[in-house]
């Protein structure tokens, strides 16, 4: 295992060549932009339920509307196509195809997603579809949710009806976005939906989530062998605070639940004895059937969502009335490291990309890996002009793309990059303040505006098809 204080600081690199076939994307998720929660016979998620619940979301409001992606999706491929995205990463609602998350199919759920991967061909964009960006049909969640195995079940019914429509046309899928996110934020932190705090649930719920990852990409696979299928996880570059060993130890079990627990098993088939040692009795007895690793394991490409980085200590206690996502490790807490922050708080740590990049490479097995987010939110304004001229995130995305360009350079099968996020967006919990788009959206009269880093990545990817060894 790495000291992950290892994984921080990759010395400086020359910058390393992109090739043409470098997908070059922005990314979305359907609760997040889609609104039209009632149209064509949608079926209620556990996020209209978390975000309609009193106090639950920071602004108070909900998603009912969100950028009105479901009826305006027609402009935004044409916005797509204008800034020269060659991917569009978007996420398909359970609710919307399996009103009640089992059985009855909605066919007007289906053809939503068809108009819209045919206006990305048409434009000559990609279609990146995920199965799951944590909009669970309600009635699944009621019926125990993902820390119950019948979900993965489901999921994988699921999963082979949205591929039987769409698998002729769209090549690359993913199957779960940021399980990490699901399980322990959804049921230990409470922090997200469906909002339990319950950390063996939560145990359960993440080996369920790789489970139904593993099943989803068999029942695919088997339907088109000709496809790829991936999973997108959150991960992060961890440090200790300091140099005593209960920082080092926080660290270890921080990159353990954040990273180990999901890359391990993917990547390798296995889970790692000190995070399962860490878990203790949160481990159901019944959990890890015979089987299931080998399910888990293997995958096509590898989706990193990199947004920051985990500062650590073991010896800060954590704040009191707050249920920890850290699950058998509540005693750790992550500390502000001093580091230029973006609007949600997060640390500003371009290197920990590079670095995530490099160890990924170096310590496991060797799989196609896309950036499939990264962005910040920044306090945008709309100045006289009618412009947004946000340097901030202009000056996040370049460095983070210099860190991509360096692991490229060190032989880091790095294939494609999305940013997070195509258009301002409902940013779950945070509501509205946020925004992380490269498109501005005015949430009164939905109109779009592109940011100054929306002309600015048009121009790096340009300057891709064209520059001198397409740089
Ligand atoms: C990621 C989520 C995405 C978005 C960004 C900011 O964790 O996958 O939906 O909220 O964070």
């Amino acid at each position: 295992m790495t000291d992950p204080r290892t994984i921080v600081s990759p010395a400086a690199a020359p910058a390393g060549r992109i090739g043409t076939g470098f997908v070059w994307g922005a990314a979305t998720s359907a609760f997040q932009v889609e609104g039209a929660v009632r149209a064509d016979g949608r079926g209620l998620s556990i996020w209209d339920t978390f975000s309609h619940r009193p106090g639950a979301i920071r602004d108070g409001r909900t998603a009912d509307i969100a950028a009105d992606h479901y009826h305006r999706y027609a402009d935004d491929v044409a916005l797509m196509a204008d800034l020269g995205l060659n991917a569009y990463r978007f996420s398909i609602a359970w609710p919307r195809i399996q009103p009640t998350g089992t059985g009855k199919v909605e066919p007007r759920g289906l053809d939503f997603y068809r108009r819209l991967v045919d206006a990305l061909l048409e434009h000559g964009i990609e279609p990146w579809p995920t199965l799951y960006h944590w909009d669970l049909p309600q009635p699944l969640e009621d019926a125990g949710g993902w820390p119950v195995r019948a979900t993965v079940d489901a999921f994988t019914e699921y999963a082979a009806i949205v591929h039987e429509a769409l698998g002729d046309r769209v090549t690359n899928w993913t199957t779960v976005n940021e399980p990490w996110c699901a399980a322990f934020q959804g049921y230990a932190s409470g922090t997200q939906a469906p909002g339990r705090t319950e950390p063996a649930a939560s145990v359960a719920a993440a080996h369920h989530l790789l489970l139904a990852h593993g099943r989803a990409s068999q029942v695919m696979r088997a339907q088109r062998p000709g496809n790829r299928y991936g999973i997108a996880l959150n991960l992060y570059a961890v440090a200790p605070h300091t140099d005593a060993p209960e920082d080092a130890d926080a660290a270890r079990r921080v990159d353990g639940l954040q990273n180990r627990l999901f890359l391990d098993p993917v990547l390798r088939g296995s889970y790692p004895d000190d995070v399962l040692a860490d878990l203790g009795p949160l481990v159901g007895d019944d959990l890890i059937r015979d089987g299931d690793l080998a399910t888990i394991a293997g995958t096509d490409m590898l989706g990193v969502n990199y947004y920051s980085r985990h500062t650590v200590s073991g010896l800060i206690p954590p704040e009191p009335g707050r249920a920890s996502e850290w699950a058998g490790s509540e005693h750790v807490r992550t500390v502000p490291a001093g580091l230029p922050i973006t609007h949600m708080g997060w640390d500003i740590d371009a290197d920990g990309l590079a670095g995530l990049l490099l160890r990924l490479h170096r310590e496991y097995p060797a799989v196609p890996l896309y950036v499939m987010e990264n962005g910040a939110a920044f306090d945008d304004t709309v100045t006289q002009d009618g412009a947004i001229h946000d340097a901030d995130r202009v000056r996040y995305l370049e460095a983070h793309l210099a860190a991509v360009r360096t692991a490229v350079s060190r032989g880091v099968p790095l294939r494609g990059y999305f940013v997070w996020a195509l258009l301002d967006n409902f940013e779950w919990a945070e509501g509205y303040g946020p925004r992380f788009g490269l498109v501005y959206v005015d949430f009164v009269t939905q109109r779009r505006v592109p940011k100054d880093s929306a002309r600015w990545y048009a121009g790096v990817i340009a300057a891709s098809r064209t520059g001198p060894g397409h740089n």
